[in-house]
């Protein structure tokens, strides 16, 4: 148990089941791929299969033919759309004859089921022009970016070059990490549905207001028009957060065919048109005295993006904020080329860049002979070395020691190769975690009816990490109901105005809206108790009265009353208010997320195969506001660090200039019986600065040094330094 609980019968912290978990499993919980409208057609997309050139023909004559087929929709006959001003939504949607990508979206055909158009799309005939030189390589690209950053570093702190000076040890290296590509359960799928003008999406989202706004820039629709509705999703990572060109291929094709459309992507289109973490080439330079206190670092990184849409991905982050070291270099560049346009995946820049920050400390620990553990404590950063401000709280000494003992690090010889189980090498390794702490303006409506049910509505999505359930934890502790009382709606644009669920922000945000909805409640109901004179109430002070299970007292008397004879006495079925929580905008603070990730292997000598056999997180987020939902993040953001490091990696064949492995069968990501024992231990943070419900997000930061951590404890059963994921049987052998 992390968080005290704050009353009688408090349920924020517990370790409650997820309040949508029944109907999840029993398959009454409906995705945007299970919603079905009357009338509804089908969509299915063509994608080509060039990375780079020009569409010459486009044949579409025997597509059209097939009995059922409604439209078929190209560059030919699309409508134009003017082109919108914000670079994130500037994918190609039908409105030139360039191919930019292969799998970029060239047609899509609509018919009456989606055999029909899945056939049909089969059958659209494309001849191009391919470009003479196309680029999917950014290998070659990252070298010349380099030395331009190398000579010119941008954003810093103190002067990197004379910290360097004072350096006794230097470390320097290069890391690579490889494209991913997100793999939500879910595949994308969107059903639009237009009524005159008015357009409703059912849209895999992240972020239904995010999506509303783009599908108006996008597709020239007035955004008064549009409502966007996800009521679950199944994960999203990040991809999720954008609106991609087959969303609004759905709704002109639903506007053409006038006719509701529902398009849903199949798991191999989903490599190249809907993001992914790009590739990254991350050079690193340390400097340290004798006793390991860092003089100098530098970060420069170069990660691949699209020719049509720029991305950074921020990996000198952590970098920027780990540590208390004076001098600080950091660049980024991105190298152009024909791939499809990256994007945010889960801890965008923190994963990659901590697996180059981290494994380059275990680098600079042995150099120094100082155990890594030690080495970071020495350089923890007791404020904010950026901004100087204080931490609103910090935690992560304390996830070393605590996590340290659990581990049983004290039992590791320090010593590369020392450790044996059999014949088995065996290797810990550790590193340290951090994400920044968002939080955003969001709204919620809360409402008591006079059976003693209470509704929360809140435009934001759960994007199946447990927000229905943390937001009726939070709710039921302020309204002192019990959890089953509390009915959460979420995912819908007609709810007040939410951020997206991205940079682990949806407890800080909505928590907090809720938070404040839920005591305008509570104060609402006193007033109308208060101001009713056949209240037996209504002589009492406000501070002296309470409303625990339906029921509204007064310290100290006998005086209550029902909510239910309240609101009829009134003629209110319910009393219902609306609350917005927004951020200050100067915050004296700094606030962050911190954590550590033990890992131990096995490595099989003779093959180099590597068996995770422990992983240990010990992060300190705020307040938990559920340990199991909040766990099951952890676990996912751990196993994932494990996928990365030594799985997962898209594959290009740039010959061709295609993904090669764009399936399940390919693509590898951990099974069952790939999973260590897992541990995950939350330290308690009581942080009355960071946000009013005082959570600081988990999702993200689970991921983060999770990939040098295993880097780290192959390095120390092997002493084989690998600088590039995944780790592959090939460098171990
Ligand atoms: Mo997250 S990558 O901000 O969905």
């Amino acid at each position: 148990m992390s968080t005290k609980p704050q009353g009688g019968n408090s349920v924020v912290g517990k370790p409650i089941d997820r309040v949508d978990g029944k109907l999840k499993v029993t398959g009454q919980a409906k995705y945007s791929a299970d919603i079905s409208l009357p009338n509804m057609a089908y969509a299915a997309v063509v994608q080509s299969t060039i990375s780079a050139g020009k569409i010459t023909a486009i044949d579409t004559a025997e597509a059209e033919k097939v009995a059922g087929v409604l439209a078929v929709l190209t560059h030919q006959n699309a409508p134009r759309l003017k082109k919108s001003d914000n670079d994130q939504n500037n994918v190609p949607i039908l409105q030139d004859n360039i191919i930019r990508f292969a799998g970029q979206n060239i047609a899509v055909v609509v018919a009456d089921t989606f055999e029909i158009a899945t056939h049909a799309a089969d059958l659209v005939k494309v001849t191009y022009a391919p470009s003479k030189s196309p680029n999917t390589n950014p290998d070659p690209l990252s070298n010349t970016l380099f030395e331009q950053m190398q000579k010119s570093p941008g954003q810093s702190r103190g002067d990197f070059v004379a910290g360097m000076k004072n350096a006794a040890v230097k470390i320097e290296a290069t890391y690579t990490t490889p494209t991913e590509t997100h793999n939500p359960m879910e595949p994308f799928a969107t059903v639009a549905h237009w009524e005159g003008d008015k357009l409703t999406v059912y849209e895999t989202t992240q972020g239904v207001f995010p999506s509303k706004k783009s599908i108006s820039e996008m597709a020239g629709i007035p955004a008064n028009n549009i409502t966007v509705i996800t009521h679950f999703l199944g994960g999203g990572f990040g991809c999720k957060l954008s609106v991609w060109s087959h969303a609004i291929m759905a709704v002109l094709a639903a506007k053409q065919v006038k006719r509701p459309v529902k398009l849903v992507l199949k798991r191999t289109q989903m490599y190249g048109p809907v993001g992914f973490r790009p590739k990254t080439f991350q050079q690193i330079t340390l400097g340290a005295t004798k006793q390991g206190k860092l003089t100098a670092m530098k970060h420069l990184s170069v990660n691949e993006t699209s020719l049509f849409r720029q991305f950074t991905e921020y990996c000198t982050e952590p970098t920027n904020v780990m540590y208390a070291c004076p001098n600080v270099t950091t660049a980024i560049k991105q190298a152009a080329i024909n791939i499809g346009s990256p994007t945010w995946m889960r801890a965008p820049g923190d994963a990659p860049g901590s697996f180059a920050l981290e494994s380059a400390m275990d680098e600079l620990a042995y150099a120094l002979g100082i155990d890594p553990i030690e080495l970071r404590v020495k350089n923890f950063a007791d404020k904010d070395p950026e901004s100087g401000k204080p931490w609103s709280s910090n935690s992560l000494l304390e996830c070393y020691k605590v996590g340290a003992q659990r581990f049983g690090w004290a039992k590791r010889s320090p010593a590369i190769k020392s450790m044996k189980r059999g014949k088995m090498q065996v290797g810990l390794g550790v590193a340290a975690a951090t994400h920044p702490t968002y939080r955003s303006e969001a709204g919620a409506i809360a409402s008591i009816s006079s059976d003693g049910t209470a509704t929360i509505k809140s435009g934001t999505q759960d994007i199946g990490t447990g927000t229905y359930t943390i937001m009726a934890q939070v709710a039921a502790d302020i309204l002192g109901l019990p959890i089953n009382k509390i009915k959460v709606e979420l995912g819908d644009t007609r709810f007040p105005q939410t951020p997206l669920s991205g940079g682990s922000q949806t407890a800080a945000s909505v928590g907090s809206a809720v938070t404040a909805a839920a005591k305008k409640l509570l104060d609402a109901l006193f007033d109308l108790a208060i101001g009713d004179e056949k209240s037996p109430l209504q002589k009492s002070e406000k501070k002296d009265l309470e409303f625990r299970n339906g029921v509204l007292t007064e310290k100290g008397s006998k005086s209550s009353e029902k909510i239910g004879d309240l609101l009829k006495r009134n003629n209110m079925p319910k009393l219902e208010v609306t609350a917005k929580s927004t951020p200050a905008k100067d915050d004296k603070y700094a606030k962050r997320s911190f954590g550590v990730q033990f890992a131990e292997v096995e490595v099989e000598p003779d093959l180099g195969r590597v068996h995770v056999t422990r992983m240990l997180g010990a992060y300190a987020a705020g307040k938990i506001l559920n340990e199991k939902t909040a766990r099951s993040q952890m676990l996912g953001g751990m196993i994932w660090g494990m996928g990365m490091t030594l799985f997962e990696e898209t594959l290009m064949d740039h010959k061709l200039g295609r993904i090669v492995n764009n399936d399940f069968a390919e693509y590898h990501i951990p099974v069952h019986a790939d999973m260590p024992s897992f541990d995950v231990i939350f330290i308690p943070e009581e942080d009355p600065h960071v946000n009013p419900v005082g959570a600081k997000g988990v999702g993200e930061l689970a991921i983060n040094g999770a990939a040098a951590a295993i880097a780290n404890a192959i390095y120390h059963a092997t002493g084989k330094r690998l600088r590039h994921i995944p780790i592959t049987l090939d460098q171990l052998f």
